[in-house]
């Protein structure tokens, strides 16, 4: 399986970036917290949603074109802010934004990414977002937020839940660090990984462009993972989201809401729309999936301000069963990851295909041709989450 049009599926490209990334950032990725329950449980309640099968409707002309915060999207999904993302492929950032424009979706940049804001905005044309983590340094956020402004970044996306860091035993155990542990399973596995190390050779950007150099106190990378674990503001309050607000001026998404009362505080805000999200089971083990969470959450907020969800959605099948249980849009970060991993740009660009398809042909299952009637009536049992 080598050209992207054998891939037919999302668990295709996992299994092919499971043999091409080194261990260690393959881990990073396909890993949750703790137990790992909340991360399962995101992708297998996705399968407890059946499907209401119907026949003889005309569905010759089907649409699955959208909006998600006044923006027109191919379909409605957005590329998730994910940390390290160009070392599951060398420039991955880049590609995964150039992917995303020529697919006509968003694409989100993770504050934590190894190419900068610059790097992402000098090899793109159309505008993307990103995504800030809420620091200590609060003159490094206003830099941060300017810089975005200045790349004519659309909108930000502001991630709640990280104030303090869920554990994943992989990662521990895998030595993952900046720089990595080099200890002799590390150093193995990259030989064993041509491919991958063929992609970094050719790479010469920063490593985390948007904090070393940005920050104070991290001149090179020696210094960043001390200044990452202090920095993330476990004071974080709903008066920093206002004054973040008033700073950027702009689209402003509130990420890894999980609850209806937060959700209230969030259309309070002013916020532009809300994302349900446990940070695809990274963070609060124990929590429940984001698709069980969202109905609750789409029922008390959803008339006010736009609800997307993300976590566990891994083909066009779970997309359109998020959009009939109240969500206007949605986030892919795994599906991403993986493809990225296994092919670059021609990685991304299919997996976008085959989730499109994938909800397009679904779409016509349930005798649908738009997206923009799809409801609870297309599930047989989309009260099980109530
Ligand atoms: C993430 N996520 C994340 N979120 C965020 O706001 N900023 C970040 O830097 C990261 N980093 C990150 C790294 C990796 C490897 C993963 C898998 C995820 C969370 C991400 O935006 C999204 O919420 C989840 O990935 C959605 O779940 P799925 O689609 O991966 O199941």
């Amino acid at each position: 399986m080598s050209t992207p049009s054998q891939i037919t599926c999302v668990e295709d490209f996992r299994r092919l970036a499971e043999r091409r990334v080194p261990r260690m950032f393959y881990d990073y990725a396909d890993s949750g917290s703790w137990t790992e329950g909340t991360y399962r449980s995101n992708e297998s309640d996705f399968h407890k949603l059946k499907f209401r099968q119907r026949v003889a409707v005309d569905i010759e002309k089907r649409t699955y074109r959208s909006s998600m915060i006044g923006i027109d999207v191919a379909m409605p999904v957005a590329i998730a802010p994910t940390g390290l993302t160009g070392m599951q492929h060398a420039d991955g950032e880049i590609l995964g934004a150039r992917a995303a424009e020529k697919f006509g979706i968003p694409f989100t940049l993770s504050t934590m990414s190894i190419c900068s804001i610059e790097d992402v905005a000098a090899h793109t044309h159309k505008p993307f977002w990103f995504q800030l983590y809420v620091m200590r340094d609060r003159d490094f956020i206003e830099r941060l937020i300017d810089r975005a402004k200045a790349a004519n970044c659309s909108a930000l996306v502001l991630t709640l839940d990280l104030q303090v860091l869920g554990q994943r035993h992989k990662d521990i155990k895998n030595g993952l660090s900046t720089p990595p542990r080099p200890t002799l399973a590390n150093l193995v596995n990259l030989v064993t990984k041509p491919r991958w190390c063929m992609s970094m050779l050719g790479t010469k950007r920063r490593t985390f462009g948007n904090i070393v150099g940005h920050a104070k106190g991290v001149g090179d990378l020696s210094s960043l993972s001390s200044w990452t674990a202090e920095q993330f503001d476990p004071a974080l309050s709903w008066k920093d989201i206002e004054w973040i607000k008033k700073r950027w001026g702009g689209k402003l998404i509130l990420k890894g809401i999980m609850d209806a009362e937060d959700a209230r505080l969030a259309v309070e805000s002013g916020a532009d729309a809300l994302i349900v999200s446990n940070h695809g089971g990274r963070q609060l083990d124990g929590a429940p999936s984001s698709i069980s969470a969202l109905p609750n959450i789409a029922h008390a907020v959803g008339k006010e301000i736009e609800v997307w969800m993300d976590g566990g959605i891994r083909s066009g099948q779970d997309v359109l069963k998020a959009i009939a249980l109240g969500a206007k849009g949605t986030m892919i970060g795994r599906p991403f990851l993986y493809s990225l991993g296994a092919m670059g740009e021609a990685g991304v660009s299919r997996c976008l295909q085959v989730i499109a398809n994938e909800l397009d042909i679904t779409m016509g299952f349930c005798g649908h041709t738009d997206i923009h009637n799809i409801d609870r009536s297309i599930l047989l049992n989309g009260d099980i989450f109530d």
